[in-house]
């Protein structure tokens, strides 16, 4: 697979502080890699530094072998910033035209409205639009050249339930185009459906990467909790191998497992008198819950 960026113990140093603090990685062509990390942590700044808004103060950037500020690098990158800014005085459509008219072969103006879910706004001025509504825009502004490589910082903020669906669609779309796509977000439970690779930065440092499943499966607990009828011989259930704990809270029943199957296998074939299964599986909250912890400790 080939990289499609290689950043290489990047650090940036603004006065007394250092906001990114010698990071390494590589992305490859077509992942969605989610950078997740919290307020101040530096995902800006190195989502700036990618696009070749900002200079490493160490280190070094490639974008598809070529330095961030490079034409060729250039000519493939579609970015939505965290804050959207808007030019006054002209219409969604317009904005479009405008944007779609920098790039030689940019995505269709209809396919940018769609996908953007702005089609009710073409005529309307992009200074006008909601907030929501603007952040939209952003988005089809990113992806007006038809970007191989897509960087969208916090897109979702500020959008409703149904402008972010469709805009998890949109990505769900991008990338079966092949398309490479690097985003931050505070909502863990997008990240989690959407990414199949997270980084996770605190303090300018990279302090966990890899896939959402990965860093569940490590990190947190996976639980199958039921209601039971009656007394249940709970040391049968302590017994099995797979079985880690099991707690209860009034009348409900929680087993802690690393294998959920088995436990539910378990109570099926011995015919427990138990009703309202519920399966945990550990939440990427929980992974980020647990890591940012053990950063405090440390
Ligand atoms: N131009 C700047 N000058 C000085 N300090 C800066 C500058 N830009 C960012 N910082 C600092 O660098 C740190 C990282 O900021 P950054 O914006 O990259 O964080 P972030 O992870 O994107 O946070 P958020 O989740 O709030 O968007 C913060 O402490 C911030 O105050
Ligand atoms: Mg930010």
């Amino acid at each position: 697979m080939m990289n499609m960026i290689e950043v290489k113990g990047v650090t940036k140093q603004f006065k007394d502080k250092k906001a990114v603090d010698g990071i390494s990685f590589t992305i490859q062509k077509g992942s969605v890699t989610a950078i997740l990390g919290p307020n101040g942590a530096g995902k800006t700044t190195l989502i700036s530094m990618m696009l070749g808004l900002l200079d490493p103060s160490a280190g070094h950037i490639r974008l598809g072998g070529q330095p961030p500020k490079s034409m060729a690098a250039r000519d493939q990158l579609g970015a939505m910033l965290q804050e959207v800014s808007v030019i006054d005085g002209i219409t969604v459509g317009e904005t479009l035209d405008l944007f779609r008219s920098y790039y030689s072969h940019p995505m269709s103006k209809e396919r940018l409205l769609e996908w953007s879910g702005l089609q009710g706004e073409q005529k309307k001025r992009a200074d006008s639009l909601s907030g929501g509504q603007k952040r939209r825009l952003g988005f089809a502004i990113a992806l007006a050249g038809d970007p191989d490589l897509l960087f969208l910082d916090e897109p979702t903020v500020g959008m409703d339930i149904t402008s972010r669906k469709l805009f998890w669609e949109s990505i769900h779309r991008l990338t079966k185009r092949g398309k490479t796509i690097i985003l931050t977000t505070h909502y863990l439970e997008e990240a989690e459906h959407v990414a199949d690779r997270v980084i996770l930065m605190s303090a300018g440092k990279v302090i966990a990467d890899g896939t959402p499943e990965e860093m569940k499966a490590s990190l947190t607990h996976r639980s199958v909790s039921f209601t039971a009828d009656g007394i249940l011989a709970v040391d049968a259930l302590t017994a099995l191998p797979h079985v880690k704990g099991v707690s209860t809270q009034g009348s409900r029943m929680t087993v802690t497992t690393t294998d959920t199957d088995a436990v539910l296998r378990d109570i099926f074939s011995r015919n427990l008198p138990v009703h309202d299964i519920a399966i945990e599986n550990g939440s990427l909250d929980e992974v980020f819950e647990v890591l940012m912890k053990r950063e405090e400790i440390a």
